[in-house]
Protein backbone atom coordinates (compact mmCIF):
# COMPACT_ATOMS: atom_id res chain seq x y z
CA UNK A 1 0.00 0.00 0.00
CA UNK A 2 1.64 3.19 -1.11
CA UNK A 3 1.85 6.17 1.69
CA UNK A 4 2.39 9.04 -1.05
CA UNK A 5 -0.74 9.65 -2.21
CA UNK A 6 -3.91 11.30 -0.48
CA UNK A 7 -7.05 12.14 -1.85
CA UNK A 8 -9.16 15.47 -1.70
CA UNK A 9 -12.18 17.40 -2.64
CA UNK A 10 -12.58 21.16 -2.36
CA UNK A 11 -16.50 21.15 -1.66
CA UNK A 12 -19.18 22.81 -2.85
CA UNK A 13 -19.12 25.82 -0.38
CA UNK A 14 -15.67 26.74 -1.74
CA UNK A 15 -16.62 26.82 -5.37
CA UNK A 16 -19.39 29.02 -4.46
CA UNK A 17 -17.17 31.62 -2.76
CA UNK A 18 -14.35 31.21 -4.97
CA UNK A 19 -11.93 29.91 -2.69
CA UNK A 20 -10.57 27.03 -5.19
CA UNK A 21 -7.34 29.21 -5.65
CA UNK A 22 -6.37 30.54 -2.71
CA UNK A 23 -6.91 26.58 -1.15
CA UNK A 24 -4.63 24.98 -4.23
CA UNK A 25 -2.01 27.75 -3.64
CA UNK A 26 -2.35 26.73 0.74
CA UNK A 27 -1.78 23.23 -0.83
CA UNK A 28 0.88 23.08 -3.40
CA UNK A 29 2.83 25.63 -0.81
CA UNK A 30 2.89 22.50 1.40
CA UNK A 31 4.34 20.39 -0.87
CA UNK A 32 1.41 18.71 -1.89
CA UNK A 33 1.99 17.51 -5.80
CA UNK A 34 -1.45 17.43 -7.78
CA UNK A 35 -0.88 14.30 -9.65
CA UNK A 36 -4.94 14.85 -10.72
CA UNK A 37 -7.59 17.31 -10.62
CA UNK A 38 -10.88 17.74 -11.91
CA UNK A 39 -14.31 19.86 -11.47
CA UNK A 40 -16.93 17.46 -11.26
CA UNK A 41 -20.26 17.53 -9.58
CA UNK A 42 -21.30 14.58 -7.38
CA UNK A 43 -25.10 13.12 -7.51
CA UNK A 44 -26.90 11.73 -4.68
CA UNK A 45 -26.01 7.96 -5.53
CA UNK A 46 -22.02 9.01 -5.87
CA UNK A 47 -22.01 11.09 -2.25
CA UNK A 48 -24.53 8.15 -0.70
CA UNK A 49 -21.97 5.68 -1.88
CA UNK A 50 -18.63 8.03 -1.62
CA UNK A 51 -20.08 8.45 2.51
CA UNK A 52 -21.71 5.33 2.98
CA UNK A 53 -19.36 4.95 6.77
CA UNK A 54 -21.85 7.37 7.61
CA UNK A 55 -25.26 6.36 6.67
CA UNK A 56 -26.55 5.66 9.98
CA UNK A 57 -25.70 9.35 11.55
CA UNK A 58 -27.82 12.10 12.08
CA UNK A 59 -26.19 14.42 9.38
CA UNK A 60 -26.14 12.26 6.62
CA UNK A 61 -29.20 13.56 4.68
CA UNK A 62 -27.69 16.93 4.94
CA UNK A 63 -24.05 16.33 3.94
CA UNK A 64 -25.58 14.18 1.15
CA UNK A 65 -27.31 17.39 0.23
CA UNK A 66 -24.55 19.52 0.97
CA UNK A 67 -21.87 17.61 -1.59
CA UNK A 68 -24.57 16.96 -4.44
CA UNK A 69 -25.47 21.05 -4.69
CA UNK A 70 -22.91 22.14 -6.97
CA UNK A 71 -19.84 21.29 -8.39
CA UNK A 72 -16.27 20.28 -6.30
CA UNK A 73 -12.57 20.44 -7.26
CA UNK A 74 -11.65 16.46 -6.77
CA UNK A 75 -7.98 15.62 -6.86
CA UNK A 76 -5.12 13.03 -6.05
CA UNK A 77 -2.03 14.70 -3.90
CA UNK A 78 1.46 13.16 -3.88
CA UNK A 79 4.05 13.81 -0.81
CA UNK A 80 5.69 11.95 1.52
CA UNK A 81 3.46 10.90 4.69
CA UNK A 82 0.24 12.37 2.67
CA UNK A 83 -2.27 10.99 4.55
CA UNK A 84 -1.09 12.44 8.04
CA UNK A 85 0.20 16.10 6.58
CA UNK A 86 -3.04 16.71 4.87
CA UNK A 87 -5.37 15.79 7.80
CA UNK A 88 -2.67 18.35 9.42
CA UNK A 89 -2.73 20.86 6.56
CA UNK A 90 -6.82 20.78 6.89
CA UNK A 91 -7.70 21.00 10.21
CA UNK A 92 -10.30 19.71 13.11
CA UNK A 93 -13.35 18.58 11.08
CA UNK A 94 -14.94 21.75 13.25
CA UNK A 95 -13.41 25.04 11.82
CA UNK A 96 -14.11 26.14 15.68
CA UNK A 97 -11.43 23.45 17.20
CA UNK A 98 -9.49 23.45 14.04
CA UNK A 99 -5.90 25.18 14.44
CA UNK A 100 -4.73 28.70 13.53
CA UNK A 101 -3.28 28.89 9.63
CA UNK A 102 -4.99 25.46 8.73
CA UNK A 103 -7.71 25.49 5.53
CA UNK A 104 -10.66 24.67 7.71
CA UNK A 105 -9.80 27.51 10.04
CA UNK A 106 -9.60 30.09 7.24
CA UNK A 107 -12.03 28.82 5.02
CA UNK A 108 -14.54 26.76 6.46
CA UNK A 109 -17.95 27.71 7.97
CA UNK A 110 -19.16 25.17 10.46
CA UNK A 111 -18.90 21.62 11.16
CA UNK A 112 -21.67 20.63 7.91
CA UNK A 113 -20.16 22.63 5.88
CA UNK A 114 -15.97 22.57 6.19
CA UNK A 115 -14.65 23.09 3.10
CA UNK A 116 -12.46 20.54 2.04
CA UNK A 117 -12.28 16.37 2.44
CA UNK A 118 -9.28 14.55 3.05
CA UNK A 119 -9.04 10.86 3.07
CA UNK A 120 -8.70 9.21 6.55
CA UNK A 121 -6.10 6.14 5.59
CA UNK A 122 -3.65 5.19 3.00
CA UNK A 123 -6.21 2.48 1.93
CA UNK A 124 -9.28 5.28 1.49
CA UNK A 125 -6.85 7.38 -0.42
CA UNK A 126 -6.67 4.93 -3.15
CA UNK A 127 -10.36 3.81 -2.78
CA UNK A 128 -11.77 7.18 -3.22
CA UNK A 129 -8.93 8.25 -5.91
CA UNK A 130 -10.47 5.46 -7.63
CA UNK A 131 -14.09 6.57 -7.13
CA UNK A 132 -13.30 10.10 -8.95
CA UNK A 133 -10.43 9.07 -11.40
CA UNK A 134 -9.59 6.70 -14.38
CA UNK A 135 -6.18 5.38 -14.38
CA UNK A 136 -5.19 7.47 -17.57
CA UNK A 137 -6.45 10.83 -15.50
CA UNK A 138 -3.37 9.78 -12.62
CA UNK A 139 0.15 11.15 -13.95
P1 LIG B 1 -14.08 14.51 5.51
O1 LIG B 1 -14.34 13.01 5.52
O2 LIG B 1 -15.05 15.25 4.64
O3 LIG B 1 -12.64 14.82 5.20
O4 LIG B 1 -14.29 15.09 6.98
P2 LIG B 1 -13.74 14.49 8.36
O5 LIG B 1 -13.00 13.20 8.12
O6 LIG B 1 -13.01 15.58 9.06
O7 LIG B 1 -15.10 14.23 9.14
P3 LIG B 1 -16.05 12.96 9.08
O8 LIG B 1 -16.32 12.53 10.46
O9 LIG B 1 -15.54 11.94 8.11
O10 LIG B 1 -17.40 13.59 8.51
C1 LIG B 1 -17.61 13.73 7.13
C2 LIG B 1 -18.28 15.05 6.85
O11 LIG B 1 -19.62 15.04 7.34
C3 LIG B 1 -19.98 16.36 7.72
N1 LIG B 1 -20.33 16.38 9.14
N2 LIG B 1 -21.35 17.04 9.58
N3 LIG B 1 -23.30 18.20 11.29
C4 LIG B 1 -22.36 17.42 11.81
O12 LIG B 1 -22.28 17.18 12.99
C5 LIG B 1 -21.37 16.85 10.92
N4 LIG B 1 -20.39 16.04 11.27
C6 LIG B 1 -19.71 15.75 10.13
C7 LIG B 1 -18.78 17.25 7.46
O13 LIG B 1 -18.90 17.81 6.14
C8 LIG B 1 -17.65 16.26 7.53
O14 LIG B 1 -16.52 16.74 6.87
MG1 LIG C 1 -13.81 11.62 6.96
Amino acid sequence: MRTDRTFTMLKPDSVEKGHIGAILEKITSAGFKIVAMKLTQMTTADAEEFYAIHKERPFFGELVTYMTRGPIVAAILEKDNAVEDFRTLIGATNPDEAAEGTIRKLYAASIGENAVHGSDSDENAAIEGAFHFAGREIF
